[in-house]
């Protein structure tokens, strides 16, 4: 019996060594400053700071990596939040965003803020500077609500009501010629 778990344990230890030969690769897409979120929507200080503590590690090509980021398999479970957050949402890649899908964007993280989602709970538990006061969540949460309604009226002034009738949207899909597709 004891032998057993003896031979289960250094089992254990030789899976945990060949896992760690398996490293996540930590280069971080490249970040154009014009195109991030606080260069095209200058937050105040207060709110820079807490987005860049909270949330830039997730949300965007700016991830820092503590030690335990080399560690498996932790490594790779963080690895998976890095891209699953950026996929979802990159603060890097801001200006690329669509007047539609910034507005979008910054009603769900009014919401995910407000309700506490974000930032992650696993995330917190390792970094104490991103464990939001209440007063900081909601200085975070002003500045997305404010900014919302912003990014809303710049939205509905790029593409009045988006119209059905609105019928020259159409010109440009017409170009797309079927007979084309027959050379
Ligand atoms: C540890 C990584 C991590 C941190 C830190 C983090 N997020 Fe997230 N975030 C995620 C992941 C993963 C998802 C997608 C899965 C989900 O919705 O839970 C997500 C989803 C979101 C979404 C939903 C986007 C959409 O359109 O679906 C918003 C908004 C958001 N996060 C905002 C924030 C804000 C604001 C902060 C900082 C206060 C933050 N997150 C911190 C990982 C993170």
């Amino acid at each position: 019996m004891k032998k057993a778990l003896k031979y289960a344990l250094l089992g254990l230890l030789a899976l945990l060594v060949v896992a760690q030969l398996f490293r996540i690769d930590k280069t971080n897409p490249p970040a154009d400053p014009a195109q991030d979120m606080m260069t095209l929507l200058s937050p105040p200080a207060a709110v820079s700071t807490i987005l860049k503590d909270a949330c830039y590690d997730c949300h965007s090509n700016l991830t820092k990596y503590p030690w335990y980021t080399n560690v498996a398999p932790v490594s790779w479970w963080i690895k998976d939040h890095i891209d699953e957050g950026r996929g979802h949402l990159n603060y890097s890649e801001w200006g690329t965003y669509s007047p539609k899908k910034a507005a979008h964007k910054m009603e769900e993280c009014v919401e995910m803020t407000e309700e506490g989602e974000m930032p992650m709970d696993s995330y917190t538990w390792a970094h104490p500077e991103a464990r939001l006061t209440a007063e900081q969540r909601s200085t975070l949460v002003d500045w997305f609500k404010a900014t919302h309604t912003q990014l809303v009226a710049i939205r509905d002034a790029a593409a009045p009501e988006a119209a059905p009738e609105a019928a020259p949207a159409n010109e440009e899909g017409n170009e797309n010629h079927e007979g084309e597709d027959k050379n």
